[in-house]
């Protein structure tokens, strides 16, 4: 029976045939994205849930307006430093794959497999429970809003993680339907924002900016956490890479589009933070979970509601997004033998990498249980900075490895070097000065990635205990191994 179950393969439309495994379809992807398209991919990308919920942050620990702007445009800088050197990256190892195959080239295909764990049990499934927190924390005012009992902030983010899991397992065509609604819905309330800040400045509301930098911490690692908090925001800047086979002179649209992109958003970002500044006060920022709503009550009275709604369809966009990315890259991972085989599999009917979504979810769910939005934000980008500042210095080890091999973009090798010591100083800063649970937690999560490798992934200890778990779930759940990519 097991064995029976194991063999079976699903066709291109989710149909079961057992022993005849279908040959995949080859698509050619067409190059069809230019340096527009381009450009709004990335600032699609990267806009989301943390405008609407880092400036606190940020502010926090920095203590003064002054240094929270220059954290927040700063961060706009390392992000381009980082998008350049992926483009190096990404133009000279063209492979699908992203991360994984630069660390594989460069270093040892130990790294790139840490790399791939920490990804899927770490950074996906937490940057997952962040966005849906922030949805909560926005829907909670649309519910006093409506005069409506409000449920517990926790409750709505897991059973807006739930909703995404059952559309996700279920289709993922409708999403790209609602694309288009999704991204005005974070650009609606940005723009809004942003003309208020100007307008409130025109009637002479910029006292509060004169301050400048009265109350700036002399705490390196608050710096640092508040760092944290923006580049969260930013979080994103390298998606473009991913799409370099699509790209129309990927050579030239992909820096340009990256820079172009990657300032966009920073002039956003800085404005905004201008506008929640002049419009609520520090004070007033700092006393507030949902800023944008805040903002709204100032400026917009009654009309103010249309702030929650825009940001709970903001953040629902973005959470679907990477529900559905994560989906695929831990299936991808558990295909190349980095995760055990089960997670590979497809829902027979529905063609959807069901079993890695739902590990996605059930580990964000997990996380939202014992942490708030602050701890989550520091535990996703202690675990993110680790690996980005690994794999932009692939750059100067590829360099020093292969001098030879064809770089299609060659970076200044400067960018990559000052990117490398910003990403040792975030994740260095935080830990020496006021080490706290989330580091810890993290550490724990990456370091569990080694107790799977040796026995699972060098040994392949996997086929025997296993086998029984797999053939339950694949009864279970309806899914069975797939040549298939899931689209
Ligand atoms: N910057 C986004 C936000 O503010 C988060 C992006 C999540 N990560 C990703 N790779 N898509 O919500």
């Amino acid at each position: 029976m097991a064995a029976e179950v194991r063999k079976r393969n699903t066709n291109a439309n989710g149909e079961g045939n057992i022993d005849q495994p279908s040959e995949p379809e080859v698509t050619t992807l067409k190059r069809n994205v230019g340096i527009v398209s381009g450009t709004s991919f990335i600032v699609g990308s990267i806009i989301g849930s943390g405008i609407f919920i880092s400036p606190k942050g940020v502010l926090k620990g920095t203590g003064s307006i002054g240094l929270s702007l220059v954290v927040w445009a700063a961060s706009g800088v390392i992000s381009l430093l980082g998008a350049l050197s992926y483009a190096e990256l990404g133009t000279m190892i063209p492979r699908s794959g992203g991360e994984y195959a630069y660390f594989y080239d460069a270093t040892f295909p130990f790294v790139a497999y840490m790399y791939s764990w920490t990804r899927t049990i770490v950074l996906q499934p937490s940057g997952l429970a962040i966005i849906c927190m922030t949805l909560a924390s926005y829907m909670v005012t649309f519910f006093e809003y409506c005069g409506t009992p409000i449920p517990p902030e926790k409750t709505i983010a897991c059973v807006a993680i739930l909703t995404i899991c059952i559309i996700n397992c279920y289709d993922t065509s409708w999403a790209a339907y609602v694309q288009v609604f999704f991204t005005v819905c974070k650009l609606v309330p940005l723009a809004i924002i942003i003309i208020g800040g100007f307008v409130k400045m025109g009637q002479g509301g910029h006292t509060e900016l004169q301050d400048g930098f009265k109350g700036t911490t002399g705490s390196v690692s608050s710096v640092a956490l508040s760092f944290y908090d923006a580049m969260w925001a930013y979080d994103g800047w390298n998606t473009l890479n991913f799409l370099t086979e699509e790209l129309k002179n990927p050579y030239k649209n992909l820096p340009r589009a990256n820079v172009f992109g990657v300032v966009l958003v920073t002039i956003v970002y800085v404005l905004a933070n201008i506008s929640y500044l002049v419009v609520l006060t520090p004070a007033g920022l700092l006393a507030s979970d949902a800023v944008a709503v805040d903002w709204g009550k100032a400026m917009l009275g009654k009309a103010y509601v249309i702030m929650p709604i825009a940001v709970i369809f903001s953040t629902f966009g973005a959470a679907n997004g990477l529900c559905y990315s994560s989906g695929r890259l831990v299936y991808a991972a558990a295909r190349d033998g980095n995760l055990p085989e089960v997670l590979s599999y497809v829902h027979v009917k529905r063609c959807t990498p069901l079993p890695s979504i739902v590990l996605t979810c059930v580990i964000a769910i997990l996380m939202i249980i014992p942490a708030n939005i602050g701890q989550l934000v520091d535990f996703f980008s202690f675990s993110a900075w680790l690996f980005y500042g690994t794999c932009v210095f692939c750059v100067v080890i590829l360099r020093i490895r292969k001098p030879n091999a064809e770089r299609p973009i060659r970076v200044f090798i400067l960018i990559p070097i000052v990117f490398t010591l910003c990403s040792i100083y975030l994740v260095v800063a935080p830990i020496a000065q006021n080490p706290s649970l989330e580091f810890l937690w993290a550490a724990v999560f990456i370091v569990g990635g080694l107790v799977f490798y040796l026995p699972f992934v060098v040994f392949k200890l996997d086929r025997g205990c296993f086998d029984k778990v797999t053939t339950f779930l694949q009864l279970l759940c309806e899914i069975a191994p797939s040549p298939y990519v899931p689209d």
